[in-house]
């Protein structure tokens, strides 16, 4: 149902509408102008190209309408996600779904041993995605809520 592809140049339109004032309203950011969405899908092209890779931000698009873009930092100790989705696709499973993709690159394609996120404690429906998607929470720090997961397929687990 959804794609997870790299981002395009072209995508910047999408990319403005998908951070909206409502949707980073707990993402300590403004609201993405043209020019930042410009620069966003230039270093999202740039990212794709680095060897290493150090950061996938990856679009996720369903039937070819670009939705929201899920994130894989792997330049800190332990790797992290993050996601937003455009407000009026929200409640749909998109989030879930496109962070299961990830966990997928992740744990299998990257082999990575384990997985941070966070989230704003006023945005509990982030906090929903990452439990529906496997990671268990692990406290708060710095006035986020925290949660992690390990690798578990090596033990022979279903995968997500
Ligand atoms: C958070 C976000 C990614 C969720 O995307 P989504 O596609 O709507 O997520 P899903 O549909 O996969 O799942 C949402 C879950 O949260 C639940 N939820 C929604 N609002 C909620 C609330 N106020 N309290 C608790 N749970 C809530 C939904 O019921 C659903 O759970 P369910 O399947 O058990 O019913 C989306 O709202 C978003 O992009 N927000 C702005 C950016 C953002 O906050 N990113 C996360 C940064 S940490």
């Amino acid at each position: 149902m959804i794609d997870l592809r790299e981002l395009a140049p072209d995508d910047a339109e999408a990319l403005q509408r998908i951070y909206s004032p409502e949707s980073i309203k707990f993402l300590g950011r403004g609201p993405m102008d043209a020019a930042e969405a410009r620069f966003y899908a230039g270093n999202a092209v740039a990212s794709a190209a680095q060897t290493p890779r150090t950061l996938y931000m990856l679009g996720l698009a369903v039937d070819g309408d670009l939705l929201g873009v899920v994130k894989l930092h792997l330049e800190r100790p332990v790797a992290t996600v993050s996601y937003i989705l455009r407000a009026d696709a929200w409640g749909r499973g998109y989030a879930t779904e496109g962070l299961r993709r990830l966990l997928a690159l992740a744990f299998g394609h990257l082999g990575l041993p384990a997985l941070h996120a966070k989230h704003h404690p006023d945005n509990p429906a982030s906090g929903r995605v990452l439990m529906k998607a496997g990671f268990a929470p692990t406290g708060s720090r710095y006035g986020f809520e925290t949660y992690a997961q390990v690798q578990r397929w090596a033990a022979g687990a279903p995968a997500v």
